[in-house]
């Protein structure tokens, strides 16, 4: 039995406590929160011991891992003093504040043999798991064009990120994970209308290496939640609700087949629409689930350290972009 524990208990981590709860072969040990009143009302929940302290928690009960959900800011405080001690930390997304951070948790995960999981939790949504395999069969053929769209109200809790490394990383994160290649280029504009000094509303283009382009439109300024994501290629188009798990495929009856080489002569035409069949879980399951066999196993997790770090680079990026009106090369990534 892993020992697991969670430090931050609000919106998402009592969710983490829920699941750390319910899951075979992990023992929740206890939970953490700075609010007293939350503390015992997600430990009482669970039926686990509760502190404010999350330092008397590791002395108490010893945990063999831990999620960190504490606001973005503490991230670093907090999950570099786990890894200090030996223990393995999922910290929510984003990774850290500053590249300087993360490079410095990473490091100091690899010095101390320990598991550094991310919680870019859309990799784990089934909808797009299913994509990505269609993808990668090549359904599809050459992907011309990647699309999110994640817009909502504002957050009054989120206080201390903006919109784009708060909430575009999920889908920088995804862009990198489906296309899996580098990233040549970005172009951000944002906009500043509720938040006092952070950016809520973000349009950004991406470049990848062999030339599909990424569009991210994200914002929390839209009296509606929608997440999602449409990828456009030869062969069709796969429209996916990342809130409904829902996938589309509409097929171009007169792109090339998967044998033709004379993709060239082809156009596009309305074919045929197939709704595509989907198992259905839940991401921070999966996520969760993720994490405690990569510590089990003594392998990578899905999200590691270095995958944080290049999805917080590119969204610090856009937001200099951002500031700058300006294109930002990137470095090719590794
Ligand atoms: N993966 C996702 O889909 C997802 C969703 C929501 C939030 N998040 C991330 O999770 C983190 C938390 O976000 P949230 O929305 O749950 O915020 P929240 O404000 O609801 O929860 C944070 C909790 O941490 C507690 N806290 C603050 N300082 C602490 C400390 N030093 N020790 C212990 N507890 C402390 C607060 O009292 C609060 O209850 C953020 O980094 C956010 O980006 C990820």
């Amino acid at each position: 039995m892993l020992k697991a524990a969670v430090i931050g208990v609000g919106s998402i981590g009592q969710n983490h406590a829920r699941v750390y709860r319910e899951m075979e072969g992990c023992d929740l040990v206890g939970v953490v929160d700075a609010s007293a009143q939350t503390a015992q009302k997600i430990g009482t929940r669970n039926n686990v011991p509760f502190y404010t302290d999350y330092l008397k928690l590791i002395e108490e009960q010893k945990p063999d891992l831990v999620s960190v959900s504490v606001p973005t800011s503490m991230h670093f405080d907090v999950a570099s003093k786990l890894i200090e001690q030996g223990i393995h930390v999922l910290v929510e997304k984003p990774i850290t504040s500053t590249v300087e951070q993360a490079e410095k948790l990473i490091a100091l995960a690899k010095k101390k043999s320990v598991v550094l999981a991310v919680g870019h939790i859309e990799r784990f949504n089934p909808a797009v798991m299913e994509l990505r395999r269609r993808l990668r069969e090549g359904m599809i053929g050459r992907i011309y064009k990647i699309h999110a769209q994640r817009v909502s109200p504002y957050p009054p809790r989120i206080q201390d990120a903006g919109v784009v490394i708060d909430l575009a990383s999920h889908d920088i994160d995804l862009m990198r994970y489906l296309m899996n290649e580098d990233i040549v280029r970005v172009y951000g504009e944002t906009l500043q209308s509720i938040n006092s000094d952070r950016e809520d509303m973000f349009n950004g283009v991406l470049r990848f290496k062999g030339g599909a382009v990424g569009v991210l439109d994200v914002n929390w300024i839209t009296p509606t939640k929608i997440r999602r994501l449409t990828v456009l290629g030869a062969r069709g188009f796969f429209d996916c609700d990342l809130l409904s798990q829902q996938v589309f495929f509409y097929e171009n009856e007169t792109g090339p087949s998967q044998w033709d080489t004379l993709s060239i002569l082809r156009g596009v035409t309305e074919g045929n629409v197939l709704g595509i069949r989907i198992q259905r879980h839940e991401p921070l399951a999966a996520e969760l689930s993720d994490f405690v066999a990569a510590v089990r196993d003594g392998r990578a997790p899905t999200v590691t350290g270095n995958d944080g770090l290049a999805t917080l680079r590119l969204a610090l990026d856009f937001v200099k972009s951002g500031a700058q009106v300006g294109v930002i090369s990137q470095i090719a990534e590794g």
